[in-house]
């Protein structure tokens, strides 16, 4: 195979991405993740722009839209400013409440996807400030931007993006510290404590790493599923999500992820006898609700994979599986504990036979509708 070489010697391009995500990290927090703060060189948008913005949106597709979710999280915890996320594809359909004092944030990988151009064109018609996180210099989607903050993954050819979405979600959160530092909502001592915490997940992200022969065995054993469920709260529903999304695209196995105290009001319907449940719990104020959504489960006979930080092994006896990460700040834990789901997704596809770079009736870029 001609493309073998560029596999840089990995059996495929989805794995030497993600193997890439501690440098891609690296390339996206640098200069921008300072000890007292992010700051973002060349950013038109300042504090005196920001005083007119009543209204902050976020628009992508795919992945980057649940890079938007993070953001979305972090915006309100942080700035404490509410912000909307849409998928792009709704949004230009719907007459979107937009105006000159509107925000627009896109995010796109690629900066060309057809449906999240459609939409800075609407928004910038009706006069608002679109900002525009992309990782591909030159795209359409950063001409076309008021501004543009580059995620500097280095090119992603894997269908299923990895490195390009641990680098939005480092840049939704730095950016949310920013804003929040514009607005003085955010404490000094926060922002701080954010940056430290990001410049450790390179660190973490290879930390994930080195776990691949559980995380493989773990797939060896499993790989025959038909159904996969993930579950968390707060910002683990939106790594679910995206660890759902992971393992449709590239394994085709059915899989959805849901907020932990939702899935009582339905989706636990079709928990059975051995039925897989991934269950997120990285998030200390709600570890306890946690818990007792995994006991929801085990009761119906699932059997329940959790994710835990170090310091919360004794969760054992709850569950049948337990994969514990390093012990973190708990804002930070989105990006290391999405390569886990990333391998998973990764290892059941090869098990299953699946062409991982190029998956069935997917594009790694939709320029059209
Ligand atoms: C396609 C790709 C996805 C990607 C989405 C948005 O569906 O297969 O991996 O998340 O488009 O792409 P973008 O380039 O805008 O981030």
């Amino acid at each position: 195979d001609p493309g073998d070489a560029e596999k840089g010697g990995y059996d495929h391009f989805m794995m030497k991405e993600m193997v890439e995500q501690p440098k891609a990290m690296m390339e996206a927090l640098m200069s921008r993740c300072c000890e007292n703060g992010a700051s973002f060189a060349g950013l038109k948008l300042n504090a005196e722009m920001m005083k007119k913005i009543n209204r902050i949106q976020i628009v992508a597709c795919g992945t980057a839209y649940h890079a938007g979710m993070v953001g979305k999280y972090y915006f309100e915890k942080f700035a404490r400013i509410s912000v909307e996320t849409e998928a792009a594809s709704e949004y230009r359909y719907k007459n979107p409440i937009v105006d000159e004092n509107t925000l627009l944030i896109v995010i796109s990988q690629s900066g060309e996807t057809a449906d999240t151009l459609a939409a800075i064109r609407l928004a910038k018609e009706r006069g608002a400030w679109v900002l525009a996180v992309t990782n591909v210099v030159g795209s359409s989607i950063a001409r076309e931007a008021d501004d543009v903050i580059y995620t500097n993954a280095g090119p992603e050819i894997a269908v299923a993006s990895t490195k390009a979405y641990v680098t939005q979600v480092g840049c939704m959160m730095l950016l949310a510290s920013f804003l929040g530092n514009l607005n003085g909502k955010m404490k000094k001592e926060d922002a701080a404590r954010i940056c430290h915490g990001l410049m450790m997940t390179p660190g973490l992200i290879d930390k994930a790493l080195e776990t691949q022969d559980v995380i493989k065995a773990f797939a060896d054993k499993n790989y025959q599923i038909s159904d996969l469920f993930y579950m968390g709260r707060g910002v683990d529903l939106y790594t679910s999500m995206e660890g759902s999304l992971k393992l449709k695209e590239i394994s085709y196995i059915h899989s959805e992820a849901y907020a932990a105290g939702e899935l009582k009001h339905g989706p636990i319907a079709l928990i059975e006898d051995g039925t897989i449940v991934v269950a997120v719990c990285t998030q200390e104020n709600v570890f306890e609700k946690m818990l007792s959504n995994i006991k929801e489960v085990k009761a119906r006979g699932a059997h329940v994979l959790a994710i835990v930080q170090a310091g919360h092994e004794d969760i054992a006896s709850e569950v049948d599986e337990v994969w514990v990460i390093p012990e973190m700040d708990d804002d930070i834990t989105a990006i290391p504990t999405i390569v886990y789901l990333q391998l998973l997704a990764y290892y059941l596809a090869v098990a299953r036979g699946c062409d991982v770079d190029k998956p069935k009736n997917l594009a790694k870029s939709v320029t059209v509708e």
